[in-house]
């Protein structure tokens, strides 16, 4: 395979990027012959699969970097990335997939970040995050430094609709792809006026948000209290009267939420948790269950959950959340038979 040069110093070293060295059209195929061996033992047909969509920024499209901070024993500084599994930190100056108002502001991150360091301290996990409007906040050391305030909250348009987030709450890392999923959402032959949809691991509340025009009513449920308060800013900011916000555990409060309903799980990276597949699979009353993962082996394993259980996947749509990385989205449609 013809290999290109990579664009950044510290490929292949710093964890991150697995793909600069070969074309996008190249990295998109190699993602679908995982995402399908991954998922061959659901023995699905091959008119489920949908191709990979691709990200329209295929460098500098990530809204957040988790960059470790670090003074050595000899005293010496280091900021960057720990590659999995490693002890080591690899220092940058540079990020190639981050955008580029985060990537230029690491050197003074370093600078910063010294100057915080509070005395006796000697390692911080930081965040360095930014939104559509360029302004880039960090956090990380100190009790809540991750929090901003109400007129420092970052947001991306996402169809049209302003998103709000911040640094201690959950947000997609590739603003550019949101649009092309939402709208795959949107065109999907499940909406009506008399629909609940429930916006299960809700965070922020971007699907509730960009839904709640085709719906009767939205339930959002999520845990994390910092992605409530951002929730309730979000519905406020719309001014929606039609949607609620359910604090809590999926799995303790779907119950009864589920009779003909259409559900969008949206779980953390490790899947949905034993709990959470026993509430879900049984929650046959639904009238569509949409799941969106960031793990195809998470998934191919709660798949498996769910056809056992007489489950139909009807679609598996994969896009392409995080070029030139491992990684990849999968959104997928399934129906109670
Ligand atoms: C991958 S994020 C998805 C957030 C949101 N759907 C979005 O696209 O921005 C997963 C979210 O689930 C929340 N979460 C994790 N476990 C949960 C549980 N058992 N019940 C409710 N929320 C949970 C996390 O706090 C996090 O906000």
């Amino acid at each position: 395979m013809k290999q290109l040069a990579a664009r950044c110093n510290y490929f292949g070293e710093c964890g991150g990027c697995v793909y600069q060295n070969i074309s996008y059209a190249k990295e998109l195929v190699a993602k679908k012959k995982w995402l399908r061996e991954t998922l061959l033992p659901l023995k699905l047909k091959d008119k489920v699969f949908e191709p990979v969509r691709r990200s329209s920024e295929e460098y500098h499209y990530r809204n957040r970097l988790d960059i470790s901070f670090r003074k050595t024993l000899k005293g010496e500084y280091i900021l960057g990335f720990k590659p999995e599994g490693k002890r080591f930190t690899i220092q940058i100056d540079s990020c190639a997939i981050a955008k580029k108002d985060i990537s230029k502001f690491i050197p003074k991150l370093r600078k910063l970040a010294i100057a915080r360091l509070p005395e006796g301290y000697n390692i911080a996990n930081l965040v360095v995050r930014t939104g559509d409007d360029g302004r880039v906040f960090w956090g990380g050391m100190g009790r809540r430094s991750l929090e901003l305030a109400e007129k420092d909250y970052l947001w991306t348009e996402v169809c049209g609709r302003r998103i709000f987030y911040s640094l201690d709450t959950f947000f997609q890392a590739n603003l550019s792809i949101l649009p092309a999923l939402i709208e795959t959402i949107r065109a999907l032959p499940l909406w009506n006026k008399k629909t609940t949809f429930l916006d299960l691991y809700s965070g922020v509340g971007l699907f509730g948000i960009s839904l709640h025009d085709l719906v009767k009513r939205v339930v959002m449920i999520e845990e994390s209290v910092p992605s409530l308060k951002l929730a309730r800013f979000n519905v406020d900011y719309h001014k929606l009267t039609n949607v609620e916000i359910r604090p809590g555990k999926v799995e303790e409060l779907l119950g009864s939420l589920a009779a003909g309903s259409v559900a969008l799980i949206d779980p953390p990276r490790k899947g949905l948790s034993a709990p959470a597949i026993k509430a879900l699979v049984k929650a046959k009353k639904l009238k569509a269950l949409l799941y969106l993962s960031c793990n195809p082996e998470a998934l191919a394993r709660d798949l498996a959950q769910f056809k056992k259980k007489g489950w139909k996947i009807q679609k598996v749509m994969p896009f392409d959340f995080f070029p030139k990385t491992k990684h990849l989205e999968t959104f997928v449609w399934l129906t109670p038979k």
